[in-house]
């Protein structure tokens, strides 16, 4: 290859890299979260085992004004839930039970990557919550 491709290249490759990192958390996410937490809304409630991550992240951002300070949080309960960490939803401790440690399935560097992607494309525009009124069972709200 001539040294103009291989820097033509380089180019292409550096200007598609906001768009790989953000394929590589959704296929973090795909792969350690979304089991459990869809990504979609979904249609039929029953079958759900955990809140879909438009909800999580609604109610993580309630809370949590500053996207440090979510990320943090995200990644701190995915290791150690706690019910006396969660942000909100004490109704949906009760009717999901507690989530159960990710420790040993993800690391804190990929939770840092799903985390962050998380906090930038959720919840969607528009979104403003599954039912109305639940924000409020959040702490302190
Ligand atoms: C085995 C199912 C399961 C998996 C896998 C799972 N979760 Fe959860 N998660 C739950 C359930 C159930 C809840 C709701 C109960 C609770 O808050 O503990 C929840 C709640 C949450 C919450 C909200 C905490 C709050 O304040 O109420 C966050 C944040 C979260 N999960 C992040 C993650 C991330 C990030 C991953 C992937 C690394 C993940 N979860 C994987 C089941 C799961």
């Amino acid at each position: 290859m001539k040294l103009k491709e291989i820097l033509l290249t380089l180019g292409v490759v550096s200007a598609m890299t906001p768009s790989l990192y953000a394929q590589e958390a959704a296929i973090l996410f795909e792969a350690k979260c979304a089991a459990c937490h869809t990504t979609t809304r979904p249609s039929d409630r029953s079958t759900l085992v955990a809140p879909p991550v438009m909800g999580v992240m609604r109610h993580v951002k309630m809370t949590y004004s500053s996207k440090e300070e979510a990320v943090k949080f995200v990644i701190e309960y995915a290791l150690n839930p706690q019910e006396s960490k969660a942000v909100c939803m004490p109704q949906k401790i009760k009717h999901f039970g507690l989530m159960p440690s990710q420790k040993g399935n993800v690391t804190k560097e990929e939770l840092q990557t799903i985390a962050s992607w998380m906090y930038d494309n959720f919840p969607p525009k528009g979104f403003h919550g599954m039912d109305k009124g639940q924000g409020k069972s959040c702490k302190g709200k």
